[in-house]
């Protein structure tokens, strides 16, 4: 959560920096601001709202060529003006910006800062305060950040400018994501190189408990003991076009529909000459040898999981587990003798996934990341990495990394299975091919799901999303895309479950999507159905052609049977999107969220 920025060379900054932030929105938008440094000292701009807002005060005859900027998503302290960054010290010569958790801050403020009165409630202020209360002290300023550094507990990726000194930008980085670029005769800071792809391609990665001393023309990186650490430089795999909405009006339209790109590039990257799909030999090494598979994720991610359960069980024939992450390592289930965990991960840098990370490398166990950002946090620290080839996801309701996810973990299920000598009554790459071609008819179709949003959903508070087996677990991910963006409740229930409590919330009228694509269950899913008509549901069945019948609201095209999450998901993606754009809402940035959660 939260972004942050900085450039120091010979252009105006404030365009740069405000620019990168808009890029970095998706990371937080409750607040924003930006702190420039020239000869009449800082100057500083922030805001509630997005960045647009703050763009608004910006003062345009202010010229400045070294700065930092933030946009943030609250967590110590309500979005506000004042809790807003960059934040200063108490006489002002040195300011920051911040990204993480300062998990010791009451008692560092309680230690060391009992005489200064703080402006604002968030963790970030001690910091800043820290830095100059060692400055006071007798330490050179590097000194006195390195000090507070050694003393924070928690994470942090921060920027730093010293009034005193307009040829320095002072960065760390601890558990939170951030890349400083490198250009000729300038040099940036940012949490993702999206920000920056606008000035250059070229970034160092940091690691943790790195201090780095950033100038026009240097970057020194140093362990928090002060020893100076070499890194070469990587050049981002990313066009600014990559980035851009184009001529759509909202990101999640554009992801949407560039779902059926996304499974035909994961085949072609997960292909060799002969057409076979092939997975690293380690990775295969390292799944043959466990006894038990163990997903951990969050959200999307998590349902995508359940979907690759399943699809691992049947097809590779390996017991599966799926954890929500923010609950495993609170409450870690007896584990089996050799489990191999798999790390789902969009972004990459989830702080509960991570948490579990670092908790099960511990322990000596290792783990494969499936992620769409390489060299992400997630990726770096487990031993093995699945990309997921998606392109960047801007919207911050995830559409094409779960289908991209599902694809994936089909994929690795099929290889392992052919390892193993299993019989496979699948031809995948066939069968992802006819995956695409249906996904695209459903974007062309998107007129009829924007009838239903309208039909279903315009007066609704309230809905329900039902299905059994795989149909179950898409269900979960349909009601957690539109309850994000449309803010209707809305509740995914296996259908069985529904009589044993649910259903005393059916009204007349409640909406009640119902999915069933698994000929196993087509029966008894419809028996749910006629349970909730009885009571007044408004019920909107989404089949699978073959297993379609009379009053059905849409007929999805056949699929094979294992595959149909990655095409019954889109209806739903739509619905959520017409949903929310009739209801006015803002569909790509929904109020309260962030779209990479790196608090815990
Ligand atoms: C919902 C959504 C979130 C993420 C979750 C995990 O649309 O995007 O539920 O799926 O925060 O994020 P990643 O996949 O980046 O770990």
């Amino acid at each position: 959560m939260c972004g942050i920025v900085g450039y120091i060379g010979n252009k105006d900054a404030k365009e740069i920096l405000l620019k990168g932030l808009e890029k970095l929105e998706y990371r937080g938008y409750d607040s924003a601001g930006i702190a420039v440094l020239n000869e009449e000292g800082v100057h500083l701009f922030k805001e509630k709202g997005r960045i647009a807002d703050l763009r608004f005060i910006v003062n345009e005859q202010v010229k400045a060529n070294v700065g930092i900027g933030h946009t943030r998503w609250a967590t110590h302290g309500k979005p506000s003006k004042v809790n807003a960054h960059p934040h200063q010290s108490a006489t002002g010569r040195f300011t920051i910006v911040h990204n993480g958790v300062i998990e010791n801050y009451e008692q560092l403020k309680a230690e060391y800062l009992s005489d200064i009165s703080l402006k604002s409630d968030t963790d970030t202020e001690v910091v800043v305060q820290l830095v100059e209360k060692f400055v006071n002290d007798g330490y050179a300023v590097q000194e006195a950040f390195q000090k507070t550094l050694k003393i924070l507990k928690g994470s942090y990726a921060l920027a730093l400018l010293d009034e005193e000194n307009k040829d320095v930008i002072y960065v760390a980085k601890n558990k939170s994501p951030l890349l400083v670029g490198l250009g000729d005769g300038f040099n940036v800071v940012a949490s993702d190189a999206l920000a920056m792809l606008q000035v250059t391609k070229e970034f160092l990665e940091l690691m943790d408990q790195e201090m780095v001393i950033v100038t026009r023309e240097n970057v020194e990186i140093f362990d928090l003991d002060g020893r100076k650490v070499e890194r070469k430089p990587f050049i981002a795999e990313l066009d600014a076009s990559d980035i851009e909405k184009g001529t759509y009006p909202h990101y999640m339209l554009k992801e949407i529909d560039e779902q059926p790109f996304v499974i035909r590039t994961i085949i072609q990257k997960y292909s060799n000459d002969n057409g076979e799909l092939v997975i690293d030999q380690n990775i295969l090494g390292a799944i043959n040898q466990a006894d038990r598979l163990y997903i951990i994720a969050a959200g999307t991610s998590y349902h995508a999981g359940m979907v690759g359960k399943n699809i691992i069980e049947r097809l590779a024939k390996i017991p599966t587990e799926v954890h929500v992450a923010s609950e495993f390592g609170y409450n870690m289930p007896l584990l089996s003798e050799k489990p191999l965990f798999i790390f789902i991960s969009q972004s990459g840098e989830t702080a509960d996934s991570r948490a579990v990370l670092v908790q099960i490398k511990k322990m000596g166990y290792q783990a494969l990341t499936i992620t769409n950002v390489p060299g992400s946090t997630l990726s770096r620290e487990a031993d093995y990495t699945l990309l997921l080839h998606a392109g960047p996801e801007i919207a911050v309701a995830s559409t094409k990394a779960y289908t991209a996810q599902v694809a994936v973990l089909s994929i690795l299920a099929e290889v392992v299975a052919r390892s193993k000598g299993l019989p496979i009554d699948v031809d995948l790459v066939h069968e992802l091919g006819i995956v695409a071609s249906a996904m695209e008819e459903l974007c062309d179709t998107r007129d009829a799901f924007e009838q239903i949003a309208s039909d279903y959903l315009s007066f609704a508070r309230s809905s329900f999303f039902i299905g059994r087996t795989l149909d179950y677990a898409v269900c979960l991910e349909g009601a957690l895309k539109l309850k994000e963006i449309s803010y209707i409740q809305a509740e995914g229930f296996a259908g069985g479950e529904l009589k044993h409590g649910p259903i005393a919330l059916i009204e007349e009228g409640t909406p009640v999507f119902v999915l069933s694509t698994q000929e196993n269950v087509n029966l008894p899913i419809r028996g749910n159905v006629k349970e909730v008509a009885a009571r007044g549901a408004n019920a909107c069945i989404i089949s699978m052609k073959g297993l379609e019948m009379d009053g059905d609201r849409f007929v999805l095209p056949q699929v094979h049977e294992l595959l149909t999450p990655l095409i019954s998901v889109v209806p739903m993606q739509f619905i959520a999107y017409y949903a929310a754009l009739h209801r006015g809402c803002d569909v790509d940035k929904p109020r309260n969220l962030a779209k990479s959660v790196t608090v815990e």
